[in-house]
């Protein structure tokens, strides 16, 4: 990859054919299956925990399929016409739809109307509709879609794909062939990383320790991985555009900064604002990122567990989260009675949240209200306690 490319990282490297596929095995060996013997199922269910290659898989099985010239039954030509549309994100014959957008029945039914139409690509066989997020369907909305998911037209293949697998109904998911992608494993996010860097002048700048520390943080999520990554390379370039030689320690540094994902950021924030009773602030911090609940709920709860020991001992504290909230001066104060109600607030919440009992984000503002008003007199007594101090 050219230097002065380096935006997108992830759209320039979303792989062309199976064989580009870092880990995964499991999944590629499906799919590979089912386009070398050509029975590819009709309507497929994608689950993953987050970003793990939901759509990639999707457009690889597009690519390979509507292929005017393909080399073999797995690989696309990458030449042709069909080849260049994908490469385009316009295909004709691959439509996407999003279920957080379109979640009714009437979409559903619309959908099911569009299924008739044949493919528009005079070379295609097939026509591929991608239902991306499938887990935000209302249920009139997954009832009208047993009918048209039972007997799809011959041209035509359903992609249904989401990060939460267990929303969708058994009566859905008895009539797919479900492909569940894997959480990609530390090994494989580097050596996605090292791909990225791959012919860069930075390639032999950043080592193995620093890609695994990105992939860590980000959980091996390919998405975050790559867009930190991104963060760090375009860092790098300021420094040396600005004449700094760039050594490991800096690399280090910005590996750090670009790997503290916003979500994080967030997170201690909100904790930070709770334990000095100050919800207005929290709750803005909050609502900036709430699309993340899920991930910044985890995050406080490791991060408020950490408070809680410092509460009872500093030294109990362990590093990373602790760093975080290190320095809120309420906690001299320890309210260790408070910082335990809040931990077991939290953990409640991520219960019901995994349990499907209550979605995350709605029940987020009162928690960081509840929490604020927890630590409200703790608050009081060491800003009364400071202006003592200040007088003495
Ligand atoms: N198994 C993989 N091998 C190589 N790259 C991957 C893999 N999974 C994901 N990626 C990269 O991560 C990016 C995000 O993946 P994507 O398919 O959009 O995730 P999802 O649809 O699950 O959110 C892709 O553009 C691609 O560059
Ligand atoms: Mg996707
Ligand atoms: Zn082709």
């Amino acid at each position: 990859m050219a230097e002065g490319k380096e935006t997108m990282l992830r759209e320039v490297l979303r792989p062309k054919k199976v064989a580009d596929l870092v880990g995964q095995d499991d999944a590629r060996s499906l799919v590979e299956g089912w386009l070398r013997s050509g029975d590819v199922p009709r309507t497929i269910l994608i689950t993953c925990k987050f970003s793990a290659g939901k759509t990639t898989i999707a457009l690889l099985l597009g690519r390979a399929l509507l292929c005017h010239k393909p080399i073999d039954p797995v690989t696309p030509c990458g030449k042709c016409g069909s080849c260049l549309a994908f490469d385009e994100d316009d295909h004709v014959d691959f439509q996407e739809m999003n279920a957080a957008d379109k979640r009714g029945v009437d979409d559903m039914r619309q959908l099911a109307a569009n299924a008739r139409i044949m493919p528009m690509d005079p070379h295609s066989k097939r026509r591929i509709v991608l239902l991306d997020e499938v887990h935000m369907l209302t249920p009139q909305a997954w009832q009208s879609l047993l009918k048209p998911l039972e007997k799809p037209p011959r041209h035509l293949i359903y992609i249904m794909a989401t990060t939460e697998g267990r929303k969708v109904p058994d009566t859905i998911r008895s009539r797919c062939s479900v492909l569940p992608l894997q959480p990609m494993s530390v090994q494989s996010c580097v050596k996605l990383l090292r791909r990225a860097l791959k012919g860069t002048k930075l390639e032999d700048q950043i080592n193995k320790e620093q890609l695994a520390l990105i992939a860590k943080t980000v959980e091996c999520a390919p998405r975050s991985a790559l867009n930190a990554l991104e963060q760090v390379i375009a860092l790098m370039s300021n420094a040396s555009r600005g004449g700094k030689a760039v050594d490991a320690a800096m690399v280090n540094a910005f590996v750090k900064q670009a790997a503290d994902v916003p979500a994080d950021a967030t997170a201690a924030a909100v904790c930070r604002f709770i334990l000095q009773a100050q919800p207005g602030p929290a709750l803005r911090a909050y609502n900036d990122n709430r699309t993340e609940a899920d991930y910044i709920v985890k995050t406080m709860s490791a991060i408020m567990r950490q408070a809680m020991y410092i509460c009872i001992n500093p030294t109990l504290a362990d590093g990373y989260y602790s760093d975080k909230i290190d320095k809120v001066p309420t906690l001299a104060k320890r309210p260790l009675r408070e910082v335990h109600k809040i931990c077991q607030l939290l953990n409640d919440l991520r219960f019901k949240a995994a349990t499907h009992m209550m979605p995350v984000d709605d029940a987020m503002d009162v928690l960081i209200v509840e929490a604020c008003l927890l630590m409200a007199p703790a608050a009081k007594a060491a800003a009364e306690s400071k202006e003592v101090n200040a007088k003495k």
